[in-house]
């Protein structure tokens, strides 16, 4: 095969699409891998959110909370200064929905 510009171009496609820029893509990629949220709230937050995010700790209580999905995401991305450090290196944005729709169906343990 003869390199000119139009295979270059190809090539430099087939490297990027490593790289889960495919939001619609059907099959995750990596990256967007499932997250055990449960899991990640027994290390990761529940510093700051009590009991999976069910109680408040330094952080406020993430169950019921009136805030909308923009709100949710944003503070989980960016953090706040001083407050919550930022995740947004951390998740894709399909594990921060995941995230999301954890907090929506938290509910107060059984019994
Ligand atoms: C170091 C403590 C700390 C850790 C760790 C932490 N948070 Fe927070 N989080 C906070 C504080 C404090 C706030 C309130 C910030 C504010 O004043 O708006 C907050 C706010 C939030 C909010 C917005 C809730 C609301 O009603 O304002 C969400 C959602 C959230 N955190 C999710 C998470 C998730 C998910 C993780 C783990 C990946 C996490 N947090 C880890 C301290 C923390």
């Amino acid at each position: 095969m003869k390199w000119n510009l139009e295979g270059l171009a190809l090539l430099a496609a087939s490297l990027t699409c490593a790289a889960p820029v495919h939001a619609q893509s059907a099959t995750p990629a990596p990256g967007n891998e499932t997250i055990d949220v449960a899991q990640l709230f027994a290390t990761t937050c529940g510093w700051c959110h009590s009991d999976g995010g069910r109680a408040a700790g330094k952080g406020p209580q993430l169950m019921n909370t009136t805030r909308d999905d923009d709100y949710l995401r944003d503070r989980i991305k960016h953090g706040k200064s001083g407050a919550m450090p930022a995740f947004g290196e951390t998740f894709s944005d399909a594990q921060i929905d995941q995230i999301i729709k954890y907090i929506r169906q938290l509910k107060p343990h059984e019994g």
